[in-house]
């Protein structure tokens, strides 16, 4: 097994390049699937969900050409609506295969999605959009079986908001007969991208980004080429790690709007942050101050950021208060920040958190994808040595991570916990 063995205390210094936004290639490259022609897709994270969603494409019949961060798909010769494989059932994004096949083929059958524990994650809304544009679904042996005659247009209102729901209901509208309102519709930036490449792909999609969103159905997509916008999780990530371990550090290949929620709670604990055209510097020093956060939905302070806010705020001054309103779980993390030193107190969905002097090194285990890089964050800000087990978490969602955190400056290596020396290999390179 991998995992990271981190020196902490070193603040980050320099520049870091963001990758494609992991969540929103996962729902293009389901949408790719939905034309005989030839789609080229550049900006695309080299992390294991993707690899997995393409593997997944392959299986069922789709040509995949990949070269460094760009894809080339062609799905002219899909021969099977089916999609159950042992690894397409870890990640959570394997269910926008369903409407991406139910938009062209009128039939889908895909496993049941995993993807992190960080809380039940029903898909109540998902099958809510298919039927009403006419489906009829069913869950049988571990699939979500959904199929019609004809997709027809409808006026759909979410009882939640839902980025999966509406990003999966928007693929399928995109081929229905006739016009879909999606109302309560999610507003996050990925669901904007997804938009704006099915209409690089000849689809009528408007309003993504608002709560309604109006689909226009056609008959046929065809092939486009189009860049996928920047990962704000993991730009949110750096931003944090650059505060947390009082550096300095430009994050480049970002869309800053995207971003606000990050740095109005970065100025407010007192990390400065500038913003450029396509990129932020933060840069910190001395100890940060407390705050109050709540996850709400975008343009809200991000659910995926929550565990890195709070460990920042684990070290920060006074006591704050980090109150997780999407998912149920997302705090598995807490105990193993405790392991570290930080005097956190979860009560339903709920932290208080009393910021401690400093964190000490410790053996920590990643509980899921965000919560892995929290740790990581954790370890940059603690005296001594810490590693952080289940790094494949974290390569689910963070390119080169341990790469580019070398590249500002971390004492930080991937190692394998099979290998007696290495602990003691990297503590003599580091001291
Ligand atoms: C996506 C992101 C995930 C992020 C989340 C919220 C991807 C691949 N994943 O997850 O990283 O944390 O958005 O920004 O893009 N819900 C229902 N019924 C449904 C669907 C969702 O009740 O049918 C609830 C969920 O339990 C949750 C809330 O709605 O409480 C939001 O979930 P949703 O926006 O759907 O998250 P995902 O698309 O799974």
């Amino acid at each position: 097994m991998e995992q990271y063995i981190i020196k902490g205390g070193r603040p980050l210094n320099g520049e870091v390049t963001i990758s494609g936004y992991k969540n929103a290639a996962l729902g293009i490259i389901a949408a790719a699937i939905m034309t005989d022609e030839t789609v080229k897709i550049e900006n695309v994270p080299n992390v294991k969900d993707i690899e997995v969603l393409l593997r997944a494409i392959e299986d069922i019949g789709a040509k995949v050409e990949r070269s460094k961060n760009s894809v080339k798909i062609n799905a002219s010769k899909i021969n099977s609506v089916s999609v159950d494989f042992d690894y397409i059932r870890k990640i959570r994004a394997s269910y926008y295969l369903l409407g991406a096949l139910l938009g062209k083929y009128k039939s889908a059958q895909v496993a049941l999605p995993g993807g992190c524990n960080i809380g039940s994650r029903p898909i109540d809304q998902h099958i809510k959009g298919f039927e009403a544009l006419g489906c009829e679904v069913k869950i049988e042996h571990g699939l979500i079986c959904a199929q019609t005659v004809n997709l027809a247009g409808a006026h759909i209102y979410f009882d939640g908001s839902s980025v999966g729901a509406t990003i999966n209901t928007m693929l399928a509208a995109s081929m229905a007969d006739g016009m879909t309102i999606l109302e309560n519709a999610a507003k996050e930036p990925h669901v904007v991208d997804v938009a704006n490449f099915l209409n690089s792909m000849g689809a009528n999609i408007k309003g993504a980004g608002t709560d309604v969103i109006r689909i226009k159905g056609v008959k046929k997509l065809h092939g486009s080429e189009y860049s996928i916008i920047p990962d704000q999780i993991e730009a949110g990530t750096f931003m944090f790690a650059a505060a947390a371990s009082k550096g300095n550090v430009l994050i480049k290949n970002v869309i800053p709007k995207h971003l606000e929620a990050f740095t109005a709670k970065l100025m407010e604990i007192g990390a400065e942050v500038e913003e450029f055209d396509d990129a932020v510097r933060v840069k910190a020093s001395g100890r940060l101050g407390n705050t109050h956060v709540k996850t709400l939905v975008y343009p809200g302070f991000l659910t995926d950021m929550q565990p890195q806010m709070a460990t920042l705020l684990s070290v920060s001054k006074g006591t704050s208060i980090v109150t997780e309103s999407i998912f149920e779980n997302r705090f598995k993390y807490v105990d193993e920040l405790s392991r570290m030193g930080a005097s956190i107190k979860v009560e339903s969905n709920t932290a208080i958190i009393d910021g401690v002097e400093r964190l000490t090194g410790a053996v920590v285990s990643a509980p899921d994808l965000r919560a892995g890089a929290a740790l990581v964050i954790a370890g940059l800000m603690a005296e001594g040595f810490t590693i952080v087990e289940n790094v494949e978490y974290i390569e689910r969602g963070y390119e080169n991570f341990e790469y580019k955190m070398q590249q500002l400056g971390a004492a930080m290596e991937k190692i394998d916990s099979e290998d007696s020396k290495a602990v003691r290999k990297f503590k003599l390179k580091v001291s």
